[in-house]
């Protein structure tokens, strides 16, 4: 696959897939990291006069109320002012306005690209016909959405197959950023696992404990290999659709796997931290506790690559933020590679100052976990 300084861009007219999936709440986008780190991809080809039409996904569609809620305009806003400059939004998918906008602009974005998932769904089952309809819009197609990469979309996969193709800045870098647990991974090889985006994450666990030397778990993962073990854990988040599978891959790579062994729940509008052996029906976790943070940094003391996808709680909230910065502070201390991986684990990364603790952040979760998992971005045919 050729990067983005191998193809001839010059006054082309570019398809430029990015992830500008951001965190958005109550009309106010939280962490600007993806919008910020594409810039480089965009700036470059504005600079070799190409015109560019950027296409991205945020959020799920699965209703009219989604498409409501999950607009790209107030990205298009952010990325205008990071830019300085006008980016032209097209609150549409397809259409004349759509085919004609090259016409009179330079830099445009279109609507979110997984609008063409409801009523039907096109976009994520990488539909022909849509796949041809925005092949045909440009020139050359560059993808820099390492965040999708593990998705065939129409958007990602499908426009590839009709256009001369490459890949950005951003996918460049991840590749490079991430080679230390890609390729010929240093042992021991640690993976600290939480947060509340529980399901897709699950679905890789078993490859994961194939690949790694010891998995540490916390959030709504922890949650879950709690409940697997039998262990109460009252009003919890935890995936109940996994816990059989959870049992079963305990009882095959159980010797791998740490889990907490106090946490701090929400009892009675009380926080307090307890024992794992004495949470009770009415209580809710929202935190891993001191004794759990100095286990897990024991073991992981002499890791020589550790993986962090997710966080350990509810950081977002001070009162439930400990387990999660007592890790960094722990990891901060360590020698061995350190790479973070997805929304969640960086935001939390950065809203607690904690950058110098990694080597590594990687805009991608679920695409970085796949990629550990399979080595190989699974919208490229070809391996990178
Ligand atoms: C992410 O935030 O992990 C990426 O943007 C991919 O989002 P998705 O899981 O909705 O495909």
């Amino acid at each position: 696959m050729k990067t983005i300084e191998q193809l001839d861009v010059e006054n082309k007219r570019v398809l430029l897939r990015l992830d500008l999936n951001v965190p958005i709440q109550k009309g106010k986008i939280l962490d600007d990291t993806k919008i910020k780190k594409s810039l480089e991809t965009i700036l470059y080809l504005l600079n070799h006069q190409a015109k560019v039409m950027i296409f991205s996904h945020l959020g799920k569609i699965k209703s009219e109320e989604d498409k409501e809620k999950n607009s790209l305009k107030i990205v298009a806003d952010r990325l205008s002012t990071l830019l300085d400059r006008e980016v032209y939004f097209i609150p549409k998918t397809r259409g004349k306005e759509v085919e004609e906008a090259f016409l009179h602009h330079s830099l445009i974005l279109l609507e979110n690209t997984r609008f063409e998932d409801f009523p039907e769904k096109y976009e994520s089952a990488s539909d022909e016909t849509l796949s041809r309809y925005w092949a045909s819009l440009g020139e050359l197609f560059i993808n820099d959405a390492f965040g999708t990469t593990h998705r065939r979309h129409a958007s990602n996969y499908g426009i590839s197959k009709y256009l001369e193709r490459g890949i950005g800045f951003l996918i460049k870098e991840e590749i490079e950023g991430l080679s230390p647990i890609i390729k010929e991974v240093k042992r021991p090889f640690c993976v600290i696992m939480g947060g509340a985006k529980v399901d897709d994450k699950i679905a890789l666990i078993e490859e994961l404990l194939k690949e790694c030397d010891a998995l540490f778990v916390g959030g709504g993962i922890g949650n879950t290999f709690l409940k697997a073990s039998g262990y109460e854990i009252g009003s919890s988040l935890y995936s109940k659709d996994y816990v059989i599978k959870i049992k079963e891959l305990l009882d095959r790579y159980g010797k791998k796997v740490c889990m907490p062994m106090d946490v701090l729940v929400k009892r009675n509008d009380e926080a307090l931290v307890v024992s794992i052996k004495d949470v009770k029906k009415q209580d809710c976790i929202y935190d891993i506790g001191a004794h759990t943070i100095e286990m897990y940094s024991k073991s992981l003391k002499d890791a020589h690559t550790i993986f962090l996808n997710g966080t350990m709680g509810l950081y977002e909230e001070e009162a439930y933020r400990q387990g999660t910065l007592g890790l960094y502070q722990q990891l901060n201390e360590m020698k061995g590679k350190k790479i973070a991986g997805g929304g969640d684990a960086v935001a939390s990364i950065k809203r607690l100052n904690m950058e110098k603790a990694f080597d590594f952040m990687s805009t991608g979760g679920g695409a970085t976990l796949d990629y550990i998992v399979n080595k190989k971005l699974a919208c490229f045919e070809e391996k990178l």
